[in-house]
C-alpha cells in the first residue's frame, strides 16, 4: 500500500496504470451515490460501495467521516478488500480554504505520505520528545519549554536562533509536533521567520486536535494577554492521531472535552446529544467514539473557518465561553484552558437563560453534560473580579465587546455589547 498526499483539494491526478480513488472523503456526503467525479473505474467504484455498504450496516460509524480515516490508514487494506488493483490515496478528512488538510488516523501511516521532500525542521517539546523520540529523530528538532507561560515572544526569538544556528532557510518545512502551546509557537516562527516557510502539525493533545491546531491561528501572549501576537497561516496539514491521546493525563484529555462540547453547542446538536449519551471513560477507552468526536468538531470549526478564516463574523462563535476562561486565566492558574472553558460556558449559557434566548432546559443540558464529564463549574474566583478582568481586555473592539450567547443546543449568535451590558447579566 502506498499512500500520495492529495494536493490541496485538487483532483488527484491519474497515475499511469493505476487506478487511484478521485474524491476526498470529505466530498462523499454530498455525493449521493457516494462516487467521486470523473473516470472511476469498476474496481474504485466497488470499493466505494464496500464501504458504503459497511457504514449502512453499521460497521462503520459516524459514517462519511470515519470513511476518509479508514482510507487514510489502511483499514481496509488489511481486511483484504481492497481490490488489488487499486493503489489506495492518502485521504484528508477536511481541506480548509484549499490550505490546510486535515488528517485523522496514525501518525506513521500518513505523516510520511503527506511531509514534503525537501529538508524538514522540528519543533517540539520534551515531553513529546520522551514518548515518541523515534519520530523526532531522523530530523534537526528544536525544543521549546512546557506551559502557557512559555507562549512568549522570547520562545519565538529562540526558535528564529536555533533556526539560524541550523541553516534553515526559505525551502525548509516546519514541522510542528504537540499539544496547543507548540503548535500556536511554532506556526507562529514558521510563518514569519525569512517571512514565512511552510509549515504543518502533528496535533497530540484532544484540545489541539478538535481546536487549537486547525484553522491557521497562531501565535503568542504579550504581557499576559492572551494571543496578542500572531498571524493567520494555514498549516499546510495538520494530522490528528487519536492513538496518541492515550498517553494524556485524565486532566489534559477533559480540557480538550470542553472544546469538543463548545464545537457541539455551537452547530452539532448531534454531536451534543451523542456526548450526553457516553461518559468519559467511555470516550477515553472507545476509539471509535473518540474519533467521532474529534472529526465532528474539526468539522464544526473547518466549515466555519471556510466562511470566515481571519474572524470578522462566524468565526468569533468558537469564542463561546472564552470570554470569561480568559479572565480566569489571568487571575489564577490553577485552571487549564479547557477547565477555564467549562466554566465560562456553563456561566454564559446562564447569562443567556437571563438574557432570554436560552430555555432553562437548554442551560441545563450544557451544564449536565460538563458536569458528566467531570468539569468544576464553580468559578474558581470571585465572577466579579472576572467582569474587571474582560474591563481589560486589550482585545476589545471599538471599546464593545462581542459575546458568543447559545440560543440552543446547536447554535449561538454573537451579540455586541458594551462591558456595562456584559456585566448586568451576571448582576
Ligand atoms: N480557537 C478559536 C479559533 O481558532 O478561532
Amino acid at each position: 500500500r502506498k499512500a500520495h498526499p492529495t494536493q490541496g483539494g485538487k483532483k488527484d491526478e491519474q497515475r499511469e496504470g493505476v487506478p487511484q480513488l478521485a474524491a476526498l472523503a470529505y466530498q462523499i456526503p454530498q455525493r449521493p451515490a457516494g462516487l467521486p467525479e470523473g473516470g472511476v473505474d469498476h474496481a474504485v467504484q466497488g470499493l466505494f460501495q464496500f464501504l458504503l455498504v459497511a457504514a449502512a450496516q453499521g460497521k462503520v460509524a459516524a459514517q462519511p467521516l470515519q470513511l476518509g480515516s479508514l482510507l487514510g490508514c489502511g483499514a481496509l487494506g488489511q481486511q483484504g478488500t481492497l481490490p488489488q488493483n487499486v493503489q489506495l490515496l492518502l485521504v484528508a478528512i477536511f481541506n480548509v480554504r484549499q490550505q490546510s488538510e486535515i488528517y485523522i488516523g496514525p501518525t506513521s501511516d500518513i505523516l510520511p505520505g503527506v511531509l514534503p521532500g525537501g529538508r524538514v525542521v522540528v519543533v517540539s517539546d520534551a515531553t513529546i520528545d520522551r514518548l515518541y523520540h523515534p519520530m523526532l529523530a531522523p530530523y534537526d528538532t528544536v525544543l521549546i519549554g512546557l506551559g502557557e507561560s512559555i507562549k512568549t515572544l522570547q520562545t519565538v526569538e529562540s526558535i528564529y536562533r536555533r533556526f539560524i544556528e541550523l541553516g534553515v532557510d526559505r525551502s525548509t518545512f516546519v514541522l510542528g509536533i504537540g499539544g496547543g502551546i507548540v503548535t500556536d509557537v511554532a506556526g507562529f516562527a514558521a510563518a514569519t521567520y525569512m517571512r514565512g516557510l511552510d509549515f504543518g502539525f502533528v496535533s497530540t493533545t484532544l484540545l489541539g486536535q478538535v481546536d487549537a491546531s486547525v484553522g491557521g491561528k497562531n501565535g503568542v501572549n504579550v504581557d499576559g494577554y492572551k494571543n496578542m501576537a500572531g498571524t493567520f497561516s494555514q498549516p499546510r496539514f495538520v494530522i490528528c492521531d487519536p492513538g496518541m491521546l492515550r498517553t494524556l493525563s485524565d486532566r489534559e484529555f477533559r480540557a480538550g472535552l470542553a472544546e469538543v462540547v463548545k464545537a457541539a453547542i455551537i452547530a452539532d446538536a448531534d454531536l451534543f446529544a451523542r456526548i450526553e449519551a457516553t461518559t468519559f471513560d467511555d470516550l477515553r477507552s472507545d476509539t471509535d467514539l473518540l474519533t467521532d468526536a474529534v472529526s465532528a468538531s474539526i468539522r464544526v470549526k473547518a466549515d466555519i473557518v471556510e466562511r470566515d478564516e481571519r474572524e470578522s463574523g462566524d468565526r468569533r462563535k468558537l469564542n463561546l465561553g472564552h470570554t470569561l476562561a480568559h479572565a480566569i486565566e489571568k487571575c489564577t492558574n490553577r485552571l487549564n484552558h479547557g477547565e477555564a472553558v467549562a466554566v465560562g460556558t456553563a456561566l454564559i449559557a446562564d447569562a443567556s437563560v437571563k438574557l432570554g434566548v436560552l430555555t432553562a432546559e437548554d442551560r441545563d443540558r450544557i451544564a449536565g453534560v460538563l458536569k458528566k464529564l467531570g468539569f468544576d463549574l464553580t468559578p474558581p474566583v470571585d465572577v466579579k473580579r472576572l467582569l474587571k478582568e474582560v474591563g481589560k481586555d486589550k482585545k476589545n473592539e471599538d471599546g464593545m465587546l462581542r459575546i458568543v450567547v447559545p440560543i440552543g443546543i446547536g447554535d449561538c449568535d454573537v451579540r455586541r455589547m458594551s462591558h456595562d451590558e456584559f456585566a448586568a447579566l451576571f448582576a
